[in-house]
C-alpha cells in the first residue's frame, strides 16, 4: 500500500515534472516563437524598407531617366520646331523672293511691253555739221550696248551714218532709196553691223534722186512711215538720220517719227535757223503727225577751253530749259577719228571722254522715253 502510495507519489511527481517540462517546453517554444517573430518581422520590415527604398530609388532613377528623356525629347521637339520654323521661314523667304522675282519679271515685262512700243527717233537740224550723224551712230551703238535692239535708217544721200558703222557706201547695191521708190521691201535692205544688236538700212548718193522722183508720188511725205511699218515691232529703237535740209526726206522722217532729237553745236551761230526747224516741226505735227514731239536738244562739240561753249549752252538752256539734255557731248578728237575706222567711238575708244558722254547721253534718252511711256499708268 505504502509502496503503491510511493509509486503513485512518484507517478504524480513524474507527471507533474512532465507537465512542468511540457509547460516549460511550450514556454520555450513560445519564447522562441516570440523571439523569432520580431526578427522575421524586422527582417521583413527591413526587407520591405529596403524594397521601398530600392523601389523609391528606382522610381527616382526612373523619374530621372524619364525627365532626361523628356528633356531630350523636348529639346528634339524644340529643335524640330526650330528647323520647321526655319524651313517655314526659309520657305516664306523663298516665296517672298519668288514673288519679288515674279513681280520684277512682271515689271520688266510691263517695262518690256512698254518698251516694245518701239520709239522712232529722228535726228534733225537743217544746219550742216552739227553732229546729227555722229549722234545717230553713237547713240544707236550705245543703245545696242545697253541691250536694246536698234535699227539705224540713213536717209542722208551723204551716207555718213552708213560708213560710220563700217559699211562701204560705194559698195552697197540697195539702199533706202529702193524702198522710197517702191522698188524693194525694207526687210531686203536691212544689214547687220559689227555691233551686236545694231542694224542699218544704208543710204548712198542715189537717194539724192528720190527728192525729184517723190514729187509725183501720192502721199510722198508718208513714204518712210509706210516703209518702216512692217518692222516697227521688231526693234526697241528706230533711229533716223536726216540730211542737212528741210527737204522732202526730212519731212518723211518727221512724219515717220514719234520724237525728234535736235543736236546743237556749241558755236556762235548755234540758234540760227532753229526757228525755221521748230516751225517745220509744228507744221508736221499739226498736219501730218500729231504724235510728234521734240524729245530734246543735245549740245555737241562742247569745248571747255573756250568761254563761248559755256555761253552757248546757257543761251540754249534759257530758251529750251528742261528740254536740253543734261549730258553735253565734248569736242573730242577720238570722236572725229572713229568714223574713218568704221566704228562708233564707244567701240573705237570706250574710255575716251566722247564715248563716256555718249553712253550717259543715251541713258538719258532711254530714261526720257521710260518716263514718257510710264506716264498715266
Ligand atoms: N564730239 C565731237 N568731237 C569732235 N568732232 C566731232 C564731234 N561730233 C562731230 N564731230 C565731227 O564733226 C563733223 C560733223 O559731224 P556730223 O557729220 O556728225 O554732223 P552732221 O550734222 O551729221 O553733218 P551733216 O549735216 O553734213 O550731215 C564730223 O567730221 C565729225 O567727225
Ligand atoms: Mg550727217
Amino acid at each position: 500500500m505504502v509502496f503503491r502510495s510511493i509509486i503513485n507519489f512518484f507517478r504524480r511527481k513524474q507527471s507533474k515534472i512532465e507537465i512542468k517540462k511540457e509547460v516549460n517546453l511550450s514556454r520555450v517554444v513560445k519564447e522562441k516563437e516570440s523571439l523569432e517573430k520580431p526578427v522575421e518581422e524586422t527582417i521583413k520590415e527591413v526587407k520591405e524598407r529596403k524594397r521601398i527604398e530600392t523601389e523609391g530609388r528606382a522610381e527616382e532613377k526612373r523619374k530621372e531617366v524619364l525627365d532626361e528623356e523628356r528633356e531630350k525629347i523636348e529639346e528634339e521637339i524644340v529643335e524640330e520646331i526650330q528647323t520647321i520654323e526655319k524651313e517655314e521661314i526659309k520657305e516664306e523667304i523663298d516665296k517672298e523672293i519668288l514673288k519679288k522675282k515674279e513681280l520684277g519679271k512682271k515689271k520688266i515685262k510691263i517695262h518690256k511691253d512698254k518698251k516694245e512700243i518701239p520709239r522712232v527717233i529722228a535726228l534733225a537740224n537743217q544746219k550742216g555739221g552739227v553732229g546729227k550723224s555722229t549722234t545717230a551712230i553713237n547713240m544707236s551703238a550705245s543703245m545696242a550696248k545697253l541691250g536694246k535692239k536698234v535699227i539705224l535708217i540713213d536717209i542722208d544721200p551723204q551716207a555718213n551714218t552708213t560708213s560710220g558703222v563700217g559699211i562701204n557706201k560705194y559698195n552697197v547695191n540697195r539702199t533706202i532709196y529702193d524702198a522710197m521708190i517702191e522698188r524693194a521691201d525694207i526687210n531686203e535692205l536691212i544689214q547687220e553691223t559689227n555691233i551686236d544688236g545694231l542694224f542699218i538700212v544704208p543710204s548712198n548718193i542715189h537717194l539724192a534722186g528720190a527728192e525729184v522722183e517723190l514729187v509725183n508720188m501720192m502721199m510722198r511725205e508718208q513714204r518712210l512711215k509706210k516703209i518702216i511699218e512692217p518692222i516697227r515691232d521688231k526693234y526697241d529703237f528706230i533711229i533716223i538720220d536726216c540730211p542737212p535740209a528741210l527737204s522732202v526726206l526730212t519731212i518723211n522722217a518727221l512724219v515717220a517719227a514719234d520724237e525728234v532729237l535736235i543736236p546743237i553745236q556749241c558755236e556762235y551761230y548755234a540758234l540760227e535757223g532753229l526757228g525755221q526747224l521748230l516751225r517745220t516741226i509744228e507744221l508736221v505735227k499739226n498736219n501730218l503727225n500729231s504724235n510728234l514731239e521734240i524729245s530734246g536738244f543735245v549740245m555737241t562739240m562742247y569745248d571747255s577751253r573756250t568761254k563761248l561753249s559755256g555761253q552757248v549752252v546757257d543761251e540754249v538752256r534759257r530758251y529750251f530749259g528742261e528740254k536740253v539734255y543734261k549730258t553735253i557731248i565734248p569736242r573730242n578728237v577720238r570722236v572725229s577719228e572713229a568714223p574713218s575706222y568704221g566704228l562708233p567711238v564707244i567701240l573705237y575708244d570706250p574710255d575716251c571722254k566722247g564715248a563716256i558722254a555718249y553712253i550717259n547721253f543715251t541713258k538719258e534718252v532711254i530714261n526720257y522715253g521710260e518716263k514718257r511711256t510710264w506716264k498715266g499708268t
